[in-house]
């Protein structure tokens, strides 16, 4: 196949606190979030021409047929724009697979902003938030990145004015979960509550400038998630031990799991938690956060000159 190529970065996510209020009537969660997305990427290679959407990608896990929501995302785009023309995908994994970090959306999100460069759409991300959001929940996400509040579904996002800088130490434990099995699990042990109001209170903070507060964030589907995996439940003890006893900030679940992260102000702490969860045979990652400015310039190379930008 011969035609235009884009070499596109897509980032993984994590959740920094991840409250469930409650079921809609579409049978989504009404989410509060806040969505984070840090320097672990896959790289997703667009080439235009034929008249197919195909996908490839070098994990075995990755379906590459309609399940695979890059697939989704070429197609929704191509019938939204009126195009006939195909599209050759090609993902190179780093991101876990079904772990939580958004990997699948932030793909999804990245033939997005590509094939609205390629094909000269203009929608830019305000254009293409339409077509993300009926692909996934966490796809509108990941046309913005940074540090975004994710309400509604997790699709209404809006950027904090503090962006979070932390170091960031990630562990995969190689058990993908599904966020459909989470979220049914939520339903059985969800009673109306009250608002616990602990996002609002992290980003009121933030905005007093007290600084950041992630002692009060926690994730409303770690219980539901290890319900679901409960193989899983002696390793996330073993991964939160080694991230506290090292001095993270934060020590969670992302999404609905299994990856688990921690957060730490201070790089040579997450360079011994890296080594000592290595060390203890896990499959891990450090890296850092990725600001709205990081994340917005990273994505203006990769496009090039003329590209539209993340909002
Ligand atoms: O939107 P996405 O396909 O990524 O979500 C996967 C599944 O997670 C949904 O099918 C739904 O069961 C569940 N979900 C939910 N509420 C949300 C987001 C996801 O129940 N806000």
């Amino acid at each position: 196949m011969s035609g235009r190529v884009l070499r596109l970065p897509s980032f993984a996510k994590i959740n920094l606190g991840l409250e469930v209020l409650g079921v809609r009537q579409d049978g989504y969660h009404e989410l509060r979030t806040i969505f984070q997305t840090i320097d672990l990427r896959d790289d997703v290679e667009i080439r235009s021409g034929g008249g197919d959407v195909t996908v490839r990608c070098d994990h075995p896990g990755v379906p590459t047929g309609q399940q695979n929501l890059a697939w989704r995302a070429a197609s929704e785009l191509r019938r939204y724009a009126k195009r006939t023309g195909g599209v050759e995908i090609r993902i190179t994994k780093r991101i876990p697979v079904a772990g939580g970090m958004g990997g699948g959306s932030s793909n999804a999100a990245a033939v997005l902003l590509g094939l609205d460069r390629l094909w000269r759409l203009g929608l830019g991300p305000e254009g293409l938030h339409t077509v993300a959001r009926r692909i996934g929940a966490d796809v509108p996400y990941f046309l913005m990145g940074g540090t975004a509040l994710g309400l509604g579904r997790g699709d209404e996002v809006y950027p904090l004015w503090r962006q979070v800088r932390v170091h960031v130490v990630v562990a995969d434990p190689g058990r993908p979960i599904s966020t459909a099995a989470v979220f049914g699990r939520v339903d059985r042990s969800l009673t109306p509550r009250e608002n616990s109001n602990r996002i609002f209170r992290f980003i009121s903070r933030d905005l007093e400038g007290k600084g950041t507060a992630f002692p009060i964030l926690a994730n409303d589907l770690e219980e539901a998630a290890l319900e679901e995996a409960p193989d899983l439940a002696e390793q996330v003890r073993r991964i939160r031990g080694i991230l506290v006893r090292e001095g993270a900030v934060s020590a969670s679940l992302s999404g609905s799991g299994s990856s688990f992260f921690g957060l730490f102000d201070d790089l040579q702490r997450a360079r011994r938690a890296h080594a000592d969860l290595a060390a203890e045979g896990f499959s891990a990652y450090r890296g850092r956060t990725l600001s709205l400015d990081q994340y917005r310039s990273l994505w203006r190379r990769a496009l090039g000159p003329q590209g539209r930008r993340p909002r």
